[in-house]
């Protein structure tokens, strides 16, 4: 069955395999016939990430647009159900990070982060919502984070976009419920992605990989509709990384 999936910053780290992980389903998964929309910033991600997931079989479309603009978000929402006709899963994966001390903090630093975190993810999900609760079925994940309950010291604006997150996340499943959609909160520690710039070694063993998180993803995905995955809790077996 033809299954429109919409994943963004899926030009890299846990966007990616999300992609990957769906397209490799199409042949395993009897009559699971995939039409992703892979979207970030980089239209060269997209296309590498697309060759590779067509390789699978896989049906796929890119748009490199940014979330944060919400004229790319309705041209990506207008132009998905134009050529597909319907939005069966959304996966709000895009997030950006700037890790500094509090103190350091500046408002660019902020407003790139909430716009893409916040404003983004809330927008791109009223206007996927809108197309789903007509036709009462769909499945929307938030990919959130530890961060999103545990805060870290470093991570001040981040941790607050993703407690925010959390606040959608929750407003969501009042909506959804209502009308057959599942809201799935996903919510990773460290995961080794480009997001993390350069890591050493010996902490690139100790965390997890983004197919650990996109393969938990395509199975709550795959389970029956009557059931939904509310929450996926991932971590390091060692635990969180503190900075
Ligand atoms: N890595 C971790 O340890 C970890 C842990 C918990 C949660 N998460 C969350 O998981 C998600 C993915 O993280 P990741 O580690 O895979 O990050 P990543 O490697 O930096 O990849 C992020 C992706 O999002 C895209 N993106 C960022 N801002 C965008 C925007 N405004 N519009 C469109 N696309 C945008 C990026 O592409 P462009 O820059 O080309 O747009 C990229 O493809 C994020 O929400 C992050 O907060 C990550």
């Amino acid at each position: 069955m033809k299954k429109v999936i919409i994943i963004t910053g899926a030009g890299k780290g846990i966007g990616k395999a999300i992609a990957l992980d769906f397209a490799k389903a199409s042949t395993r998964q009897n009559n699971f016939d995939p039409q992703l929309m892979l979207v970030s910033r980089t239209a060269s991600d997209l296309e590498a990430v697309g060759i590779e997931c067509r390789s699978y079989g896989a049906t796929v479309d890119i748009m490199a647009i940014d979330i944060a603009e919400i004229t790319q978000i309705d041209k990506l929402v207008t132009a998905t159900v134009e050529r597909y006709g319907t939005i069966d899963c959304l996966i709000n994966n895009a997030g950006v990070g700037r890790f500094k001390p509090l103190t350091e903090i500046t408002e660019e630093d902020f407003d790139y982060t909430m716009s893409t975190n916040l404003k983004g993810t809330f927008f791109l999900t009223q206007k996927v919502f809108s197309v789903m609760e007509k036709k009462k079925s769909g499945h929307i994940f938030f990919i959130t984070s530890i961060a999103a309950k545990t805060a870290f010291k470093s991570s001040s604006i981040y941790c607050m976009s993703k407690f925010g997150q959390n606040g959608l996340v929750e407003t969501m499943r009042l909506y959804a419920k209502e009308c057959n959609v599942r809201i799935t909160n996903v919510m990773p520690g460290a995961v080794y992605t480009p997001m993390w710039g350069e890591v050493p070694d010996p902490m690139k063993s100790f965390m997890m990989m983004p197919e650990d998180i996109s393969s938990s993803i395509v199975n709550a995905y795959f389970l029956p509709q009557r059931t939904s995955v509310e929450e996926l809790v991932l971590r390091p077996v060692g635990g969180d990384i503190n900075e």
